[in-house]
């Protein structure tokens, strides 16, 4: 099209997220039924999640795979791509760079996560969100407090306060602490402990047990004081810290309510489930899972336009590019040329490297 390419797409692809077949015509797409997608024969395969291993299988050997292709231990899909030569770039693995930020998939679907949360959250309230002086009174604005204040947390500190809420923001890193007192936050200092979580790539590690008790016991206080809770924290590749216990839970105002987006990692709260919203001595806990589908026509934009920048970073004249020493590239090309270049995320700690193909 616009760089000389040709461009499939699966016939009603967009229709949930409000795009319409004609729009991808026009466009310049072929519109096809997914059975009779040229697998076999494209050289770029878009993807949001990794496709199904049947139409692995049929991947060219030398083509391009993107997308959201879950990783942390994927040892048969990257056997898979090895076998078949498929170039495959692991969207979660791109580096957090002001380079690399055009095409920053995790940072575009946090942002709407975050968001949302809140809105999940301020709907389940039994209470109003701003301070409010009405002829019966005066209300006190809603008590929140967001747990990780990575670019999740940052979203919901804002859409808490442009609601009027007073937000609290625990986080392990202290670099964020002028982040989130610049959107009109209240930072809760880490514990002051010798085995204080670092920070790599701008990441936390894994925190020590010792420390998250040291935490949760910080957190007791805040907890038995808030309305909402925006739970956020997580850990690339672990499972996600647990900051919430169920005796903290029982010290919680009946009424209140728990968002937890780490659900999906194990939690940052006791006694939350993917998917659900379950009710413990009248606090609401919800399992949000999946939250940017519940936004879809803004969360499949804003993907496609992270995936537009990928691209437009690797298609020269004659082809795809693929340099491994490309500092965007380095992260998150996770095979290529029949080798998996990651096996420090696809294998699980003590199993033998998938490494090249056998
Ligand atoms: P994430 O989703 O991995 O984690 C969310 C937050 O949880 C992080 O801030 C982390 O420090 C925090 N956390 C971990 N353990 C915790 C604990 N025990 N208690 C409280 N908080 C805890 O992080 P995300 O949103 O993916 O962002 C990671 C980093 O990348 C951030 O520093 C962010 O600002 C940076 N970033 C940089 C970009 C760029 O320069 N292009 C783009 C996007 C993000």
């Amino acid at each position: 099209m616009g760089r000389g390419v040709s461009l499939q797409v699966e016939r009603g692809a967009g229709l949930a997220a409000g795009f319409l077949d004609e729009e991808f015509a026009s466009g310049g797409a072929e519109l096809r039924d997914g059975e009779t997608l040229d697998w076999d024969g494209a050289d770029a395969v878009l993807c949001v999640q990794p496709p199904q291993a049947a139409s692995l299988a049929r991947l060219r050997s030398g083509s391009l795979l993107v997308g959201l292709l879950a990783p942390y231990g994927a040892t048969a899909l990257a056997r898979t791509l090895n076998e078949r030569r498929v170039s495959a770039i692991a969207l979660e693995l791109l580096p957090r760079i002001s380079r690399a930020q055009s095409m920053d998939v995790l940072s575009s679907q946090a942002n709407i996560a975050g968001y949302k949360a809140v809105l999940l959250a301020a709907a389940a309230l039994d209470r109003y969100v701003p301070m409010l002086m009405t002829a019966a009174g005066t209300i006190q604005p809603s008590r929140v407090l967001i747990l990780g204040a990575g670019v999740a947390g940052l979203q919901a500190l804002a859409t808490a306060r442009r609601l009027g809420g007073v937000v609290y923001v625990s986080d392990v890193r202290p670099a964020v602490k002028e982040q989130v007192e610049s959107l009109g936050g209240r930072f809760i200092e880490p514990p002051a402990l010798e085995e204080a979580p670092a920070e790599a790539g701008g990441y936390a590690r894994e925190a020590s047990e010792a420390f998250l008790a040291a935490q949760r016991r910080q957190l007791a206080e805040q907890l038995a004081l808030a309305d909402m809770v925006i739970c956020t924290a997580q850990v690339p590749g672990r499972p996600a810290p647990r900051l919430i216990s169920e005796a903290m839970l029982d010290g919680m105002r009946p009424g209140a309510v728990v968002v937890d987006l780490a659900v999906a990692q194990g939690g940052n709260c006791f006694g939350t489930i993917p998917g659900a919203t379950v009710e413990r001595r009248g606090v609401l806990l919800i399992g949000a899972d999946g939250l940017p589908s519940t936004v879809p026509n803004h969360a499949s934009a804003l993907y496609a336009r992270n995936i537009a920048a990928v691209i437009e970073h690797v298609l020269g004249e004659e082809g795809f590019r693929l340099d491994p020493e490309d500092p965007i590239l380095d992260g998150c090309l996770l095979t290529h040329g029949g080798t998996c270049r990651r096996d420090d995320i696809v294998q699980p700690a003590g199993q033998s490297p998938v490494g090249a193909r056998s």
